[in-house]
């Protein structure tokens, strides 16, 4: 049974909702994983790409009850990267290979358009053989619009689940599933590669929810896809709920791979820091992407979106090369490039 239905999501790219509920749900992942990995190395064979990852800012308007840089919690130290700091940041960054940076923040009024749009087109002048990815959350179109238009190549905005009612037991009354989905569709029009994704094992989820997730992700259809288990978060409301579950995630990856081969899926920090070794299960999963953290450690230290999460000077573990050494431990390799989506093809 189970075999049979790898096959057919395999070869066809879909399933039926309870056939889906059936491998999320594997406890013996062992033919879904072969699956995956099968058709890993055909779109992206041993590679894995790295994203130099630079939390720029901590400030954010938003009251996620999961996350832990709410504007709700006022206990937390708040931080701005200058420009230059950045632009540090990217040359370091660049020496070591990286050939993406994500710029990643909160919703954070601080920075006007024309300032994200200053530092983009710094970067793409700077290294226009690199690839910017912005995330930071819901704008309006003229905002995505500019940002494309100074350089920016990607853009990552997870829906966080794709369940109306779900949404409205993660989020305050006045963000919308709605709102978060038209920005991913104005950013797709616009010509962004673009990363949607959930959390896994959020408060009150459900495995239907989980299958609604993968319905709207194809109806997005988008390039990367970056999915992680919920880890609870101090002074947020949250707090003392449990963490989603790592194999769930794992299995998520795998049936991810299998829906949408081509996609670029990162093997994410979150699973990192509940799971021993979770970043090489992520990729053993089906992942391909790995993020490792800019940030200088001060800063990173306040970029606490939950508990634990790891300062990783992704930039050290590079440099010493502990991170490449561990990667090829489990027979990939770090490359230096841009990493762009394979182009999609039917299967
Ligand atoms: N646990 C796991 N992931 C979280 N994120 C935010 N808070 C948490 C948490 N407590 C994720 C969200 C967001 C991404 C940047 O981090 O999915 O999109």
């Amino acid at each position: 049974m189970v075999g049979e239905v790898v096959d057919r999501l395999y070869r066809t790219r879909n399933a039926s909702d309870a056939e889906l509920k059936l491998l999320i749900g594997l406890e013996d992942p062992s033919l879904l994983r072969e699956a995956a990995l099968s058709r890993r190395l055909e779109w992206y064979g041993r590679k894995v790409f790295i994203r130099g990852l630079i939390e720029f800012t901590n400030h954010c308007r938003n009251n996620c009850y999961y996350c832990g840089i709410r504007a709700g919690n006022v206990s937390l130290g708040r931080y701005r990267l200058a420009p230059e700091t950045i632009m540090e940041l990217v040359r370091d960054g660049y020496r070591l290979g990286f050939r993406t940076f994500v710029l990643q923040g909160g919703e954070d009024n601080g920075y006007s358009d024309e300032g994200i749009c200053s530092i983009v087109s710094s970067i793409k002048k700077e290294y226009p053989d690199c690839a910017v990815t912005l995330s930071i959350g819901e704008k309006d179109h003229g905002s995505y619009r500019a940002y494309f238009d100074a350089g920016a190549d990607r853009y990552l905005l997870r829906h966080e689940t794709a369940s109306q009612e779900h949404y409205s037991s993660l989020h305050p009354s006045r963000m919308s599933l709605e709102n978060r989905k038209a920005c991913l569709w104005d950013l797709k029009r616009i010509g962004y590669q673009v990363g949607s994704g959930f959390m896994v094992g959020s408060p009150g989820q459900t495995p239907d929810n989980l299958v609604e997730d993968l319905r709207f992700l194809q109806e997005l259809q988008p390039d990367m896809i970056g999915i992680g288990p919920f880890v609870p978060a101090a002074n947020t409301p949250f707090a003392t709920k449990k963490a989603g579950s790592v194999d769930t995630t794992l299995n998520l990856i795998s049936i991810l791979r299998l829906m949408f081969p081509y996609s670029l899926i990162p093997s994410t920090t979150s699973l990192g820091t509940i799971a021993p070794a979770g970043l090489e299960k992520g990729l053993e999963a089906g992942a391909n992407v790995i993020m490792p953290e800019l940030t200088p450690p001060d800063e990173a230290r306040l970029y606490s979106l939950y508990d634990n999460k790891p300062v990783s000077a992704g930039a050290l573990m590079i440099t010493d090369g502990s991170l490449r050494e561990r990667i090829r431990a489990i027979g990939y390799d770090i490359v230096t490039a841009r990493g762009d989506v394979a182009v999609p093809k039917r299967p």
